[in-house]
C-alpha cells in the first residue's frame, strides 16, 4: 500500500509537492532507501526472494515521478506560449548615429557644381616633395614664398634625395595632373593640406581645393566665369558680387585675390547683395604661369590655363554660419548638431 499511496500522491502533485515526494520516497532517508538498505541484513536466500519487488517499486515510483515532472513542465511552458506575445511590428528603440562631416559636406557639393561644368576630380599625396609642392611652382629655393608657408617639413630626405613635407597647399595636384596626361584638363583637387599655424581661423590641418584648366585659348574671361558660375552654386543665390583684385603667387601671372560681396543682416555677415556691405576674401587665383607650364612638360604657346586655390573650412563657415575653426575638428556630436548637420 506503500506504492499505491506514492503513486496517487504523484498523480496530483504540482512542482514543489512532486519534489517533496521523491524526498519522502527515494531521498537519503526515503521510505524507499530503508527497504533497499534491509536488503543489506538478509539471508542470501531471502534477499534473492525479496529484492526483484523492491527494486520494481523503485522502478515503477522514480519512473511516475520523472513523467509527472515531465507533464507539469509541458503545461507550464504551454501556459506561458499562450499568454506572452512578441510584436514583431514594433519599432527599435533608436541607436546614436553619425552624420557628414561640413567639411566631406562641403566637398560633395563642391564635386557636384563643378561636375556640371565638366571637371574631374583629381588627387594627390599629402607629403609631397618639394619639387612638387614648390619648385615646380615656381617657387625655387632661395624664394622667400618658401618661408611664408610655415611648411613641416620631415627630417630626412627620402630614397632619392627628396626633401619630403606635408603639403602646403593643393598647388602640386596641378602639376601632377598636367604631368600624367595630355590637356585638355579640367579638374578639381580637394584635400588636406598643413602649414604650422593655430588660431580661431587657421588649424595645422585643413582642406583647399584646387581648381585647373588647360586647353587652348583660356583666358582670364573665363576664370571669371568659372569663379562666379561656382560662387552663386554654392551659395545658392543669384545676387552675389565678386570682386578680383590683383594679387601675386609665384605659379600664376597675372594673378587675382577673389573676394565675395556680403550684406549685414542683424549684425552676421550674409554672403550675397547686388549692393554689398564689404568684402570677404574667399581665393586665390590666376592664370597658369609660363614657367609652370614649361615645368610639366607642356608648349605656353600651345597650353593655357587658370588657377584657383580655395580653403574649404571657410568656404563651410561661411555657408553654415560656424564661427571657430577649430570645433571642425574636435569631434563633438552636439557641435554638428548646433550646425543643423544630424543624420
Ligand atoms: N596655392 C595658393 C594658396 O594656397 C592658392 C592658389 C592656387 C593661388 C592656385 C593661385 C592659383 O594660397
Amino acid at each position: 500500500h506503500l506504492r499505491d499511496q506514492l503513486l496517487s500522491d504523484i498523480t496530483s502533485a504540482d512542482l514543489p509537492a512532486l519534489e517533496e515526494v521523491r524526498v519522502r520516497a527515494l531521498g537519503k532517508s526515503g521510505a524507499i532507501t530503508a527497504l533497499l538498505k534491509t536488503l543489506g541484513q538478509m539471508s542470501p536466500e531471502e534477499r534473492t526472494e525479496r529484492a526483484p519487488a523492491i527494486q520494481a517499486l523503485r522502478t515503477s515510483v522514480s519512473e511516475a515521478i520523472e513523467a509527472r515532472k515531465a507533464a507539469l513542465e509541458a503545461a507550464a511552458l504551454d501556459a506561458r506560449l499562450a499568454t506572452e506575445t512578441l510584436d514583431m511590428t514594433l519599432p527599435i528603440a533608436p541607436a546614436p548615429q553619425g552624420s557628414v562631416h561640413p567639411v566631406s559636406q562641403v566637398m560633395d557639393e563642391l564635386a557636384e557644381i563643378f561636375a556640371d561644368l565638366g571637371f574631374a576630380v583629381a588627387t594627390g599625396p599629402e607629403i609631397e616633395d618639394d619639387w612638387h609642392n614648390f619648385t615646380a611652382l615656381n617657387i625655387p629655393e632661395t624664394h622667400p614664398a618658401r618661408a611664408m608657408h610655415d611648411t613641416f617639413y620631415f627630417p630626412d630626405v627620402d630614397g632619392e634625395g627628396r626633401k619630403m613635407l606635408l603639403r602646403t597647399h593643393t598647388s602640386p595636384v596641378q602639376i601632377r595632373t598636367m604631368m600624367s596626361g595630355p590637356p585638355p584638363i579640367r579638374i578639381i583637387a580637394p584635400g588636406r593640406t598643413y602649414r604650422s599655424d593655430s588660431d580661431a581661423t587657421h588649424t595645422p590641418m585643413f582642406h583647399q581645393v584646387e581648381g585647373l584648366v588647360i586647353d587652348r585659348g583660356v583666358h582670364l574671361g573665363h576664370l571669371k566665369w568659372t569663379l562666379e558660375t561656382f560662387v552663386k552654386a554654392f551659395f545658392e543665390r543669384e545676387d552675389i558680387v565678386l570682386r578680383l583684385r590683383p594679387s601675386y603667387f609665384p605659379f600664376t601671372e597675372p594673378s587675382v585675390e577673389v573676394d565675395v560681396g556680403y550684406t549685414l543682416t542683424n549684425g552676421r555677415r550674409v554672403i550675397g547683395g547686388n549692393q554689398p556691405d564689404g568684402w570677404m576674401e574667399i581665393l586665390g587665383s590666376g592664370m597658369v604661369h609660363t614657367k609652370v607650364i614649361e615645368a610639366c612638360g607642356l608648349d605656353p604657346a600651345e597650353w593655357q590655363g587658370f588657377a584657383f586655390g580655395c580653403g574649404i573650412d571657410r568656404l563651410a563657415m561661411l555657408k553654415y554660419g560656424m564661427d571657430d575653426l577649430r570645433a571642425f575638428f574636435d569631434g563633438d556630436l552636439r557641435w554638428l548638431r548646433n550646425y543643423g548637420f544630424r543624420a
